[in-house]
């Protein structure tokens, strides 16, 4: 990235994790700026290198937030009294996306050691080392993502400790967390498959920071196999399940989907939402074409011993927001060779959930998470 800084051209990667470009326009700025004419400046691109007191800029940033929102109130309110369905849920999207977009153009400037040269600047240099790795030179980044990293190392080292696991789990950067915990009381409860005393192994796909092959393995399980796609949720789990001491029943493993071979168990918690992920942070979440859900019904029967179940925590917000319909759901897992044995639902406590300013509030309030107990078809004995 680079800007000129009295009469000087200067240089410095520029860090996002949500991949935003660097800003074509930056000016360097400090306490003078007002929060009006920072607001004015940002909406119309132009990127705000900040100059003076570090928690100055902190609370420019929350008088920006409370400008971006008074400006969406009136779209979100018109939002609210329509129809839920995809555009309505696009457009909030897109609402949000330029909220993220407005106040990513406060920008901080770190040195080769993760340190800033500002005012009374707080050390993020362990919080830096945690998210990003090992420096890779002075950097610039957004005052917004700055504070996700800081608040997300606070939830790795503190931990979030979770009943149904008798323990703590530390989600790492980017990884999804467990902050809400109803899906885990599900796996936790859920009756054991009729031939358990068999069961041998026990695959988790999409294990993420480990907790769902932990509380498996915590309910006796022998070998459980946590699989993921992203390196950081490989990493995650691995230090999650030494932290419990889980280390000789639950191996995790980098991969897509099925491990080779079958399992009597396995369980499955893919993201919920079918859209496409706004970042890589978001990939927990949005499921592009339902690409995971479908993967894992279309595989399962093929990996499945003949007695064994699959467990697929699904929350049916997306049928609350016109995303997907639950026939599509039943056809899907019908037309994978699989029928239902039973079904567990909880009912989100989405803090949200009561928010009246929230436009998804009625679609959250509905939201049920369900755990479906599926089975590979049995033949029908008429065919036979
Ligand atoms: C909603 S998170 C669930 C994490 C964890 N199981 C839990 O319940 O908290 C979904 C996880 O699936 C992973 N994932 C996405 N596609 C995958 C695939 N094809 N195979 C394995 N893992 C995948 C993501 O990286 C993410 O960690």
């Amino acid at each position: 990235m680079a800007w000129t800084e009295n009469g000087e051209s200067r240089f410095a990667r520029w860090q996002s994790e949500r991949g935003s470009p660097p800003p074509k326009t930056v000016i360097t700025t400090d306490d003078r700026m007002t929060a009006d004419d920072a607001y004015g400046l940002a909406c119309q691109g132009m990127a705000m290198l900040w100059r003076s007191d570090f928690q100055n800029a902190r609370q420019l940033l929350i008088a920006l937030g409370t400008r971006a929102d008074r400006k969406s109130a009136q779209h979100l309110a018109a939002i609210r009294r329509s129809q839920p369905g995809p555009d309505t849920f696009n457009r909030i999207r897109q609402i949000r996306a330029q909220r993220a977009r407005t106040l990513g153009m406060l920008l901080i400037e770190l040195d080769s050691d993760y340190r800033s040269a500002l005012r009374r600047a707080p050390d993020v240099t362990e919080a830096c080392l945690h998210a990003y790795g090992p420096s890779q030179g002075p950097m610039v980044v957004s005052l917004r993502e700055l504070t996700g990293v800081i608040g997300a190392y606070q939830w790795a080292s503190r931990g979030i400790e979770l009943s149904a696991l008798g323990g703590r789990i530390h989600p790492h950067y980017g990884v999804f967390a467990p902050t809400r915990s109803e899906y885990v009381d599900l796996v936790a409860r859920a009756p054991s498959p009729a031939n358990a005393a068999h069961i041998d192994t026990a695959i988790d796909i999409g294990t993420g920071t480990g907790v769902l092959a932990a509380v498996l393995a915590r309910r006796g399980l022998r070998r459980v196999i946590g699989i993921d796609t992203d390196p950081r949720a490989i990493a995650c789990a691995i230090d999650n399940i030494e932290r419990l001491g889980l280390s000789n029943r639950v191996q995790i493993q980098h991969g897509a989907f099925f491990p080779d071979g079958h399992a009597s168990l396995i369980v499955c918690n893919p993201p919920w939402v079918p859209a496409r992920p706004g970042s890589p942070l978001e990939r927990g979440i949005y499921d592009e074409g339902c690409a995971m859900l479908r993967g894992f019904l279309d595989g399962l029967a093929a990996h499945l011993t003949p007695d064994g179940e699959g467990w697929l925590i699904l929350s049916d917000l997306a049928e609350h927001l016109g995303l997907r319909t639950r026939e599509t759901l039943l056809q899907w897992i019908d037309a994978a060779g699989l029928e239902v044995a039973g079904r567990l639902d909880t009912r989100p406590n989405h803090p949200r959930s009561s928010d009246s300013n929230d436009p998804l509030q009625a679609a959250r309030r509905a939201e049920l998470t369900s755990l479906w107990r599926l089975k590979r078809k049995r033949p029908d004995p008429s065919l036979t």
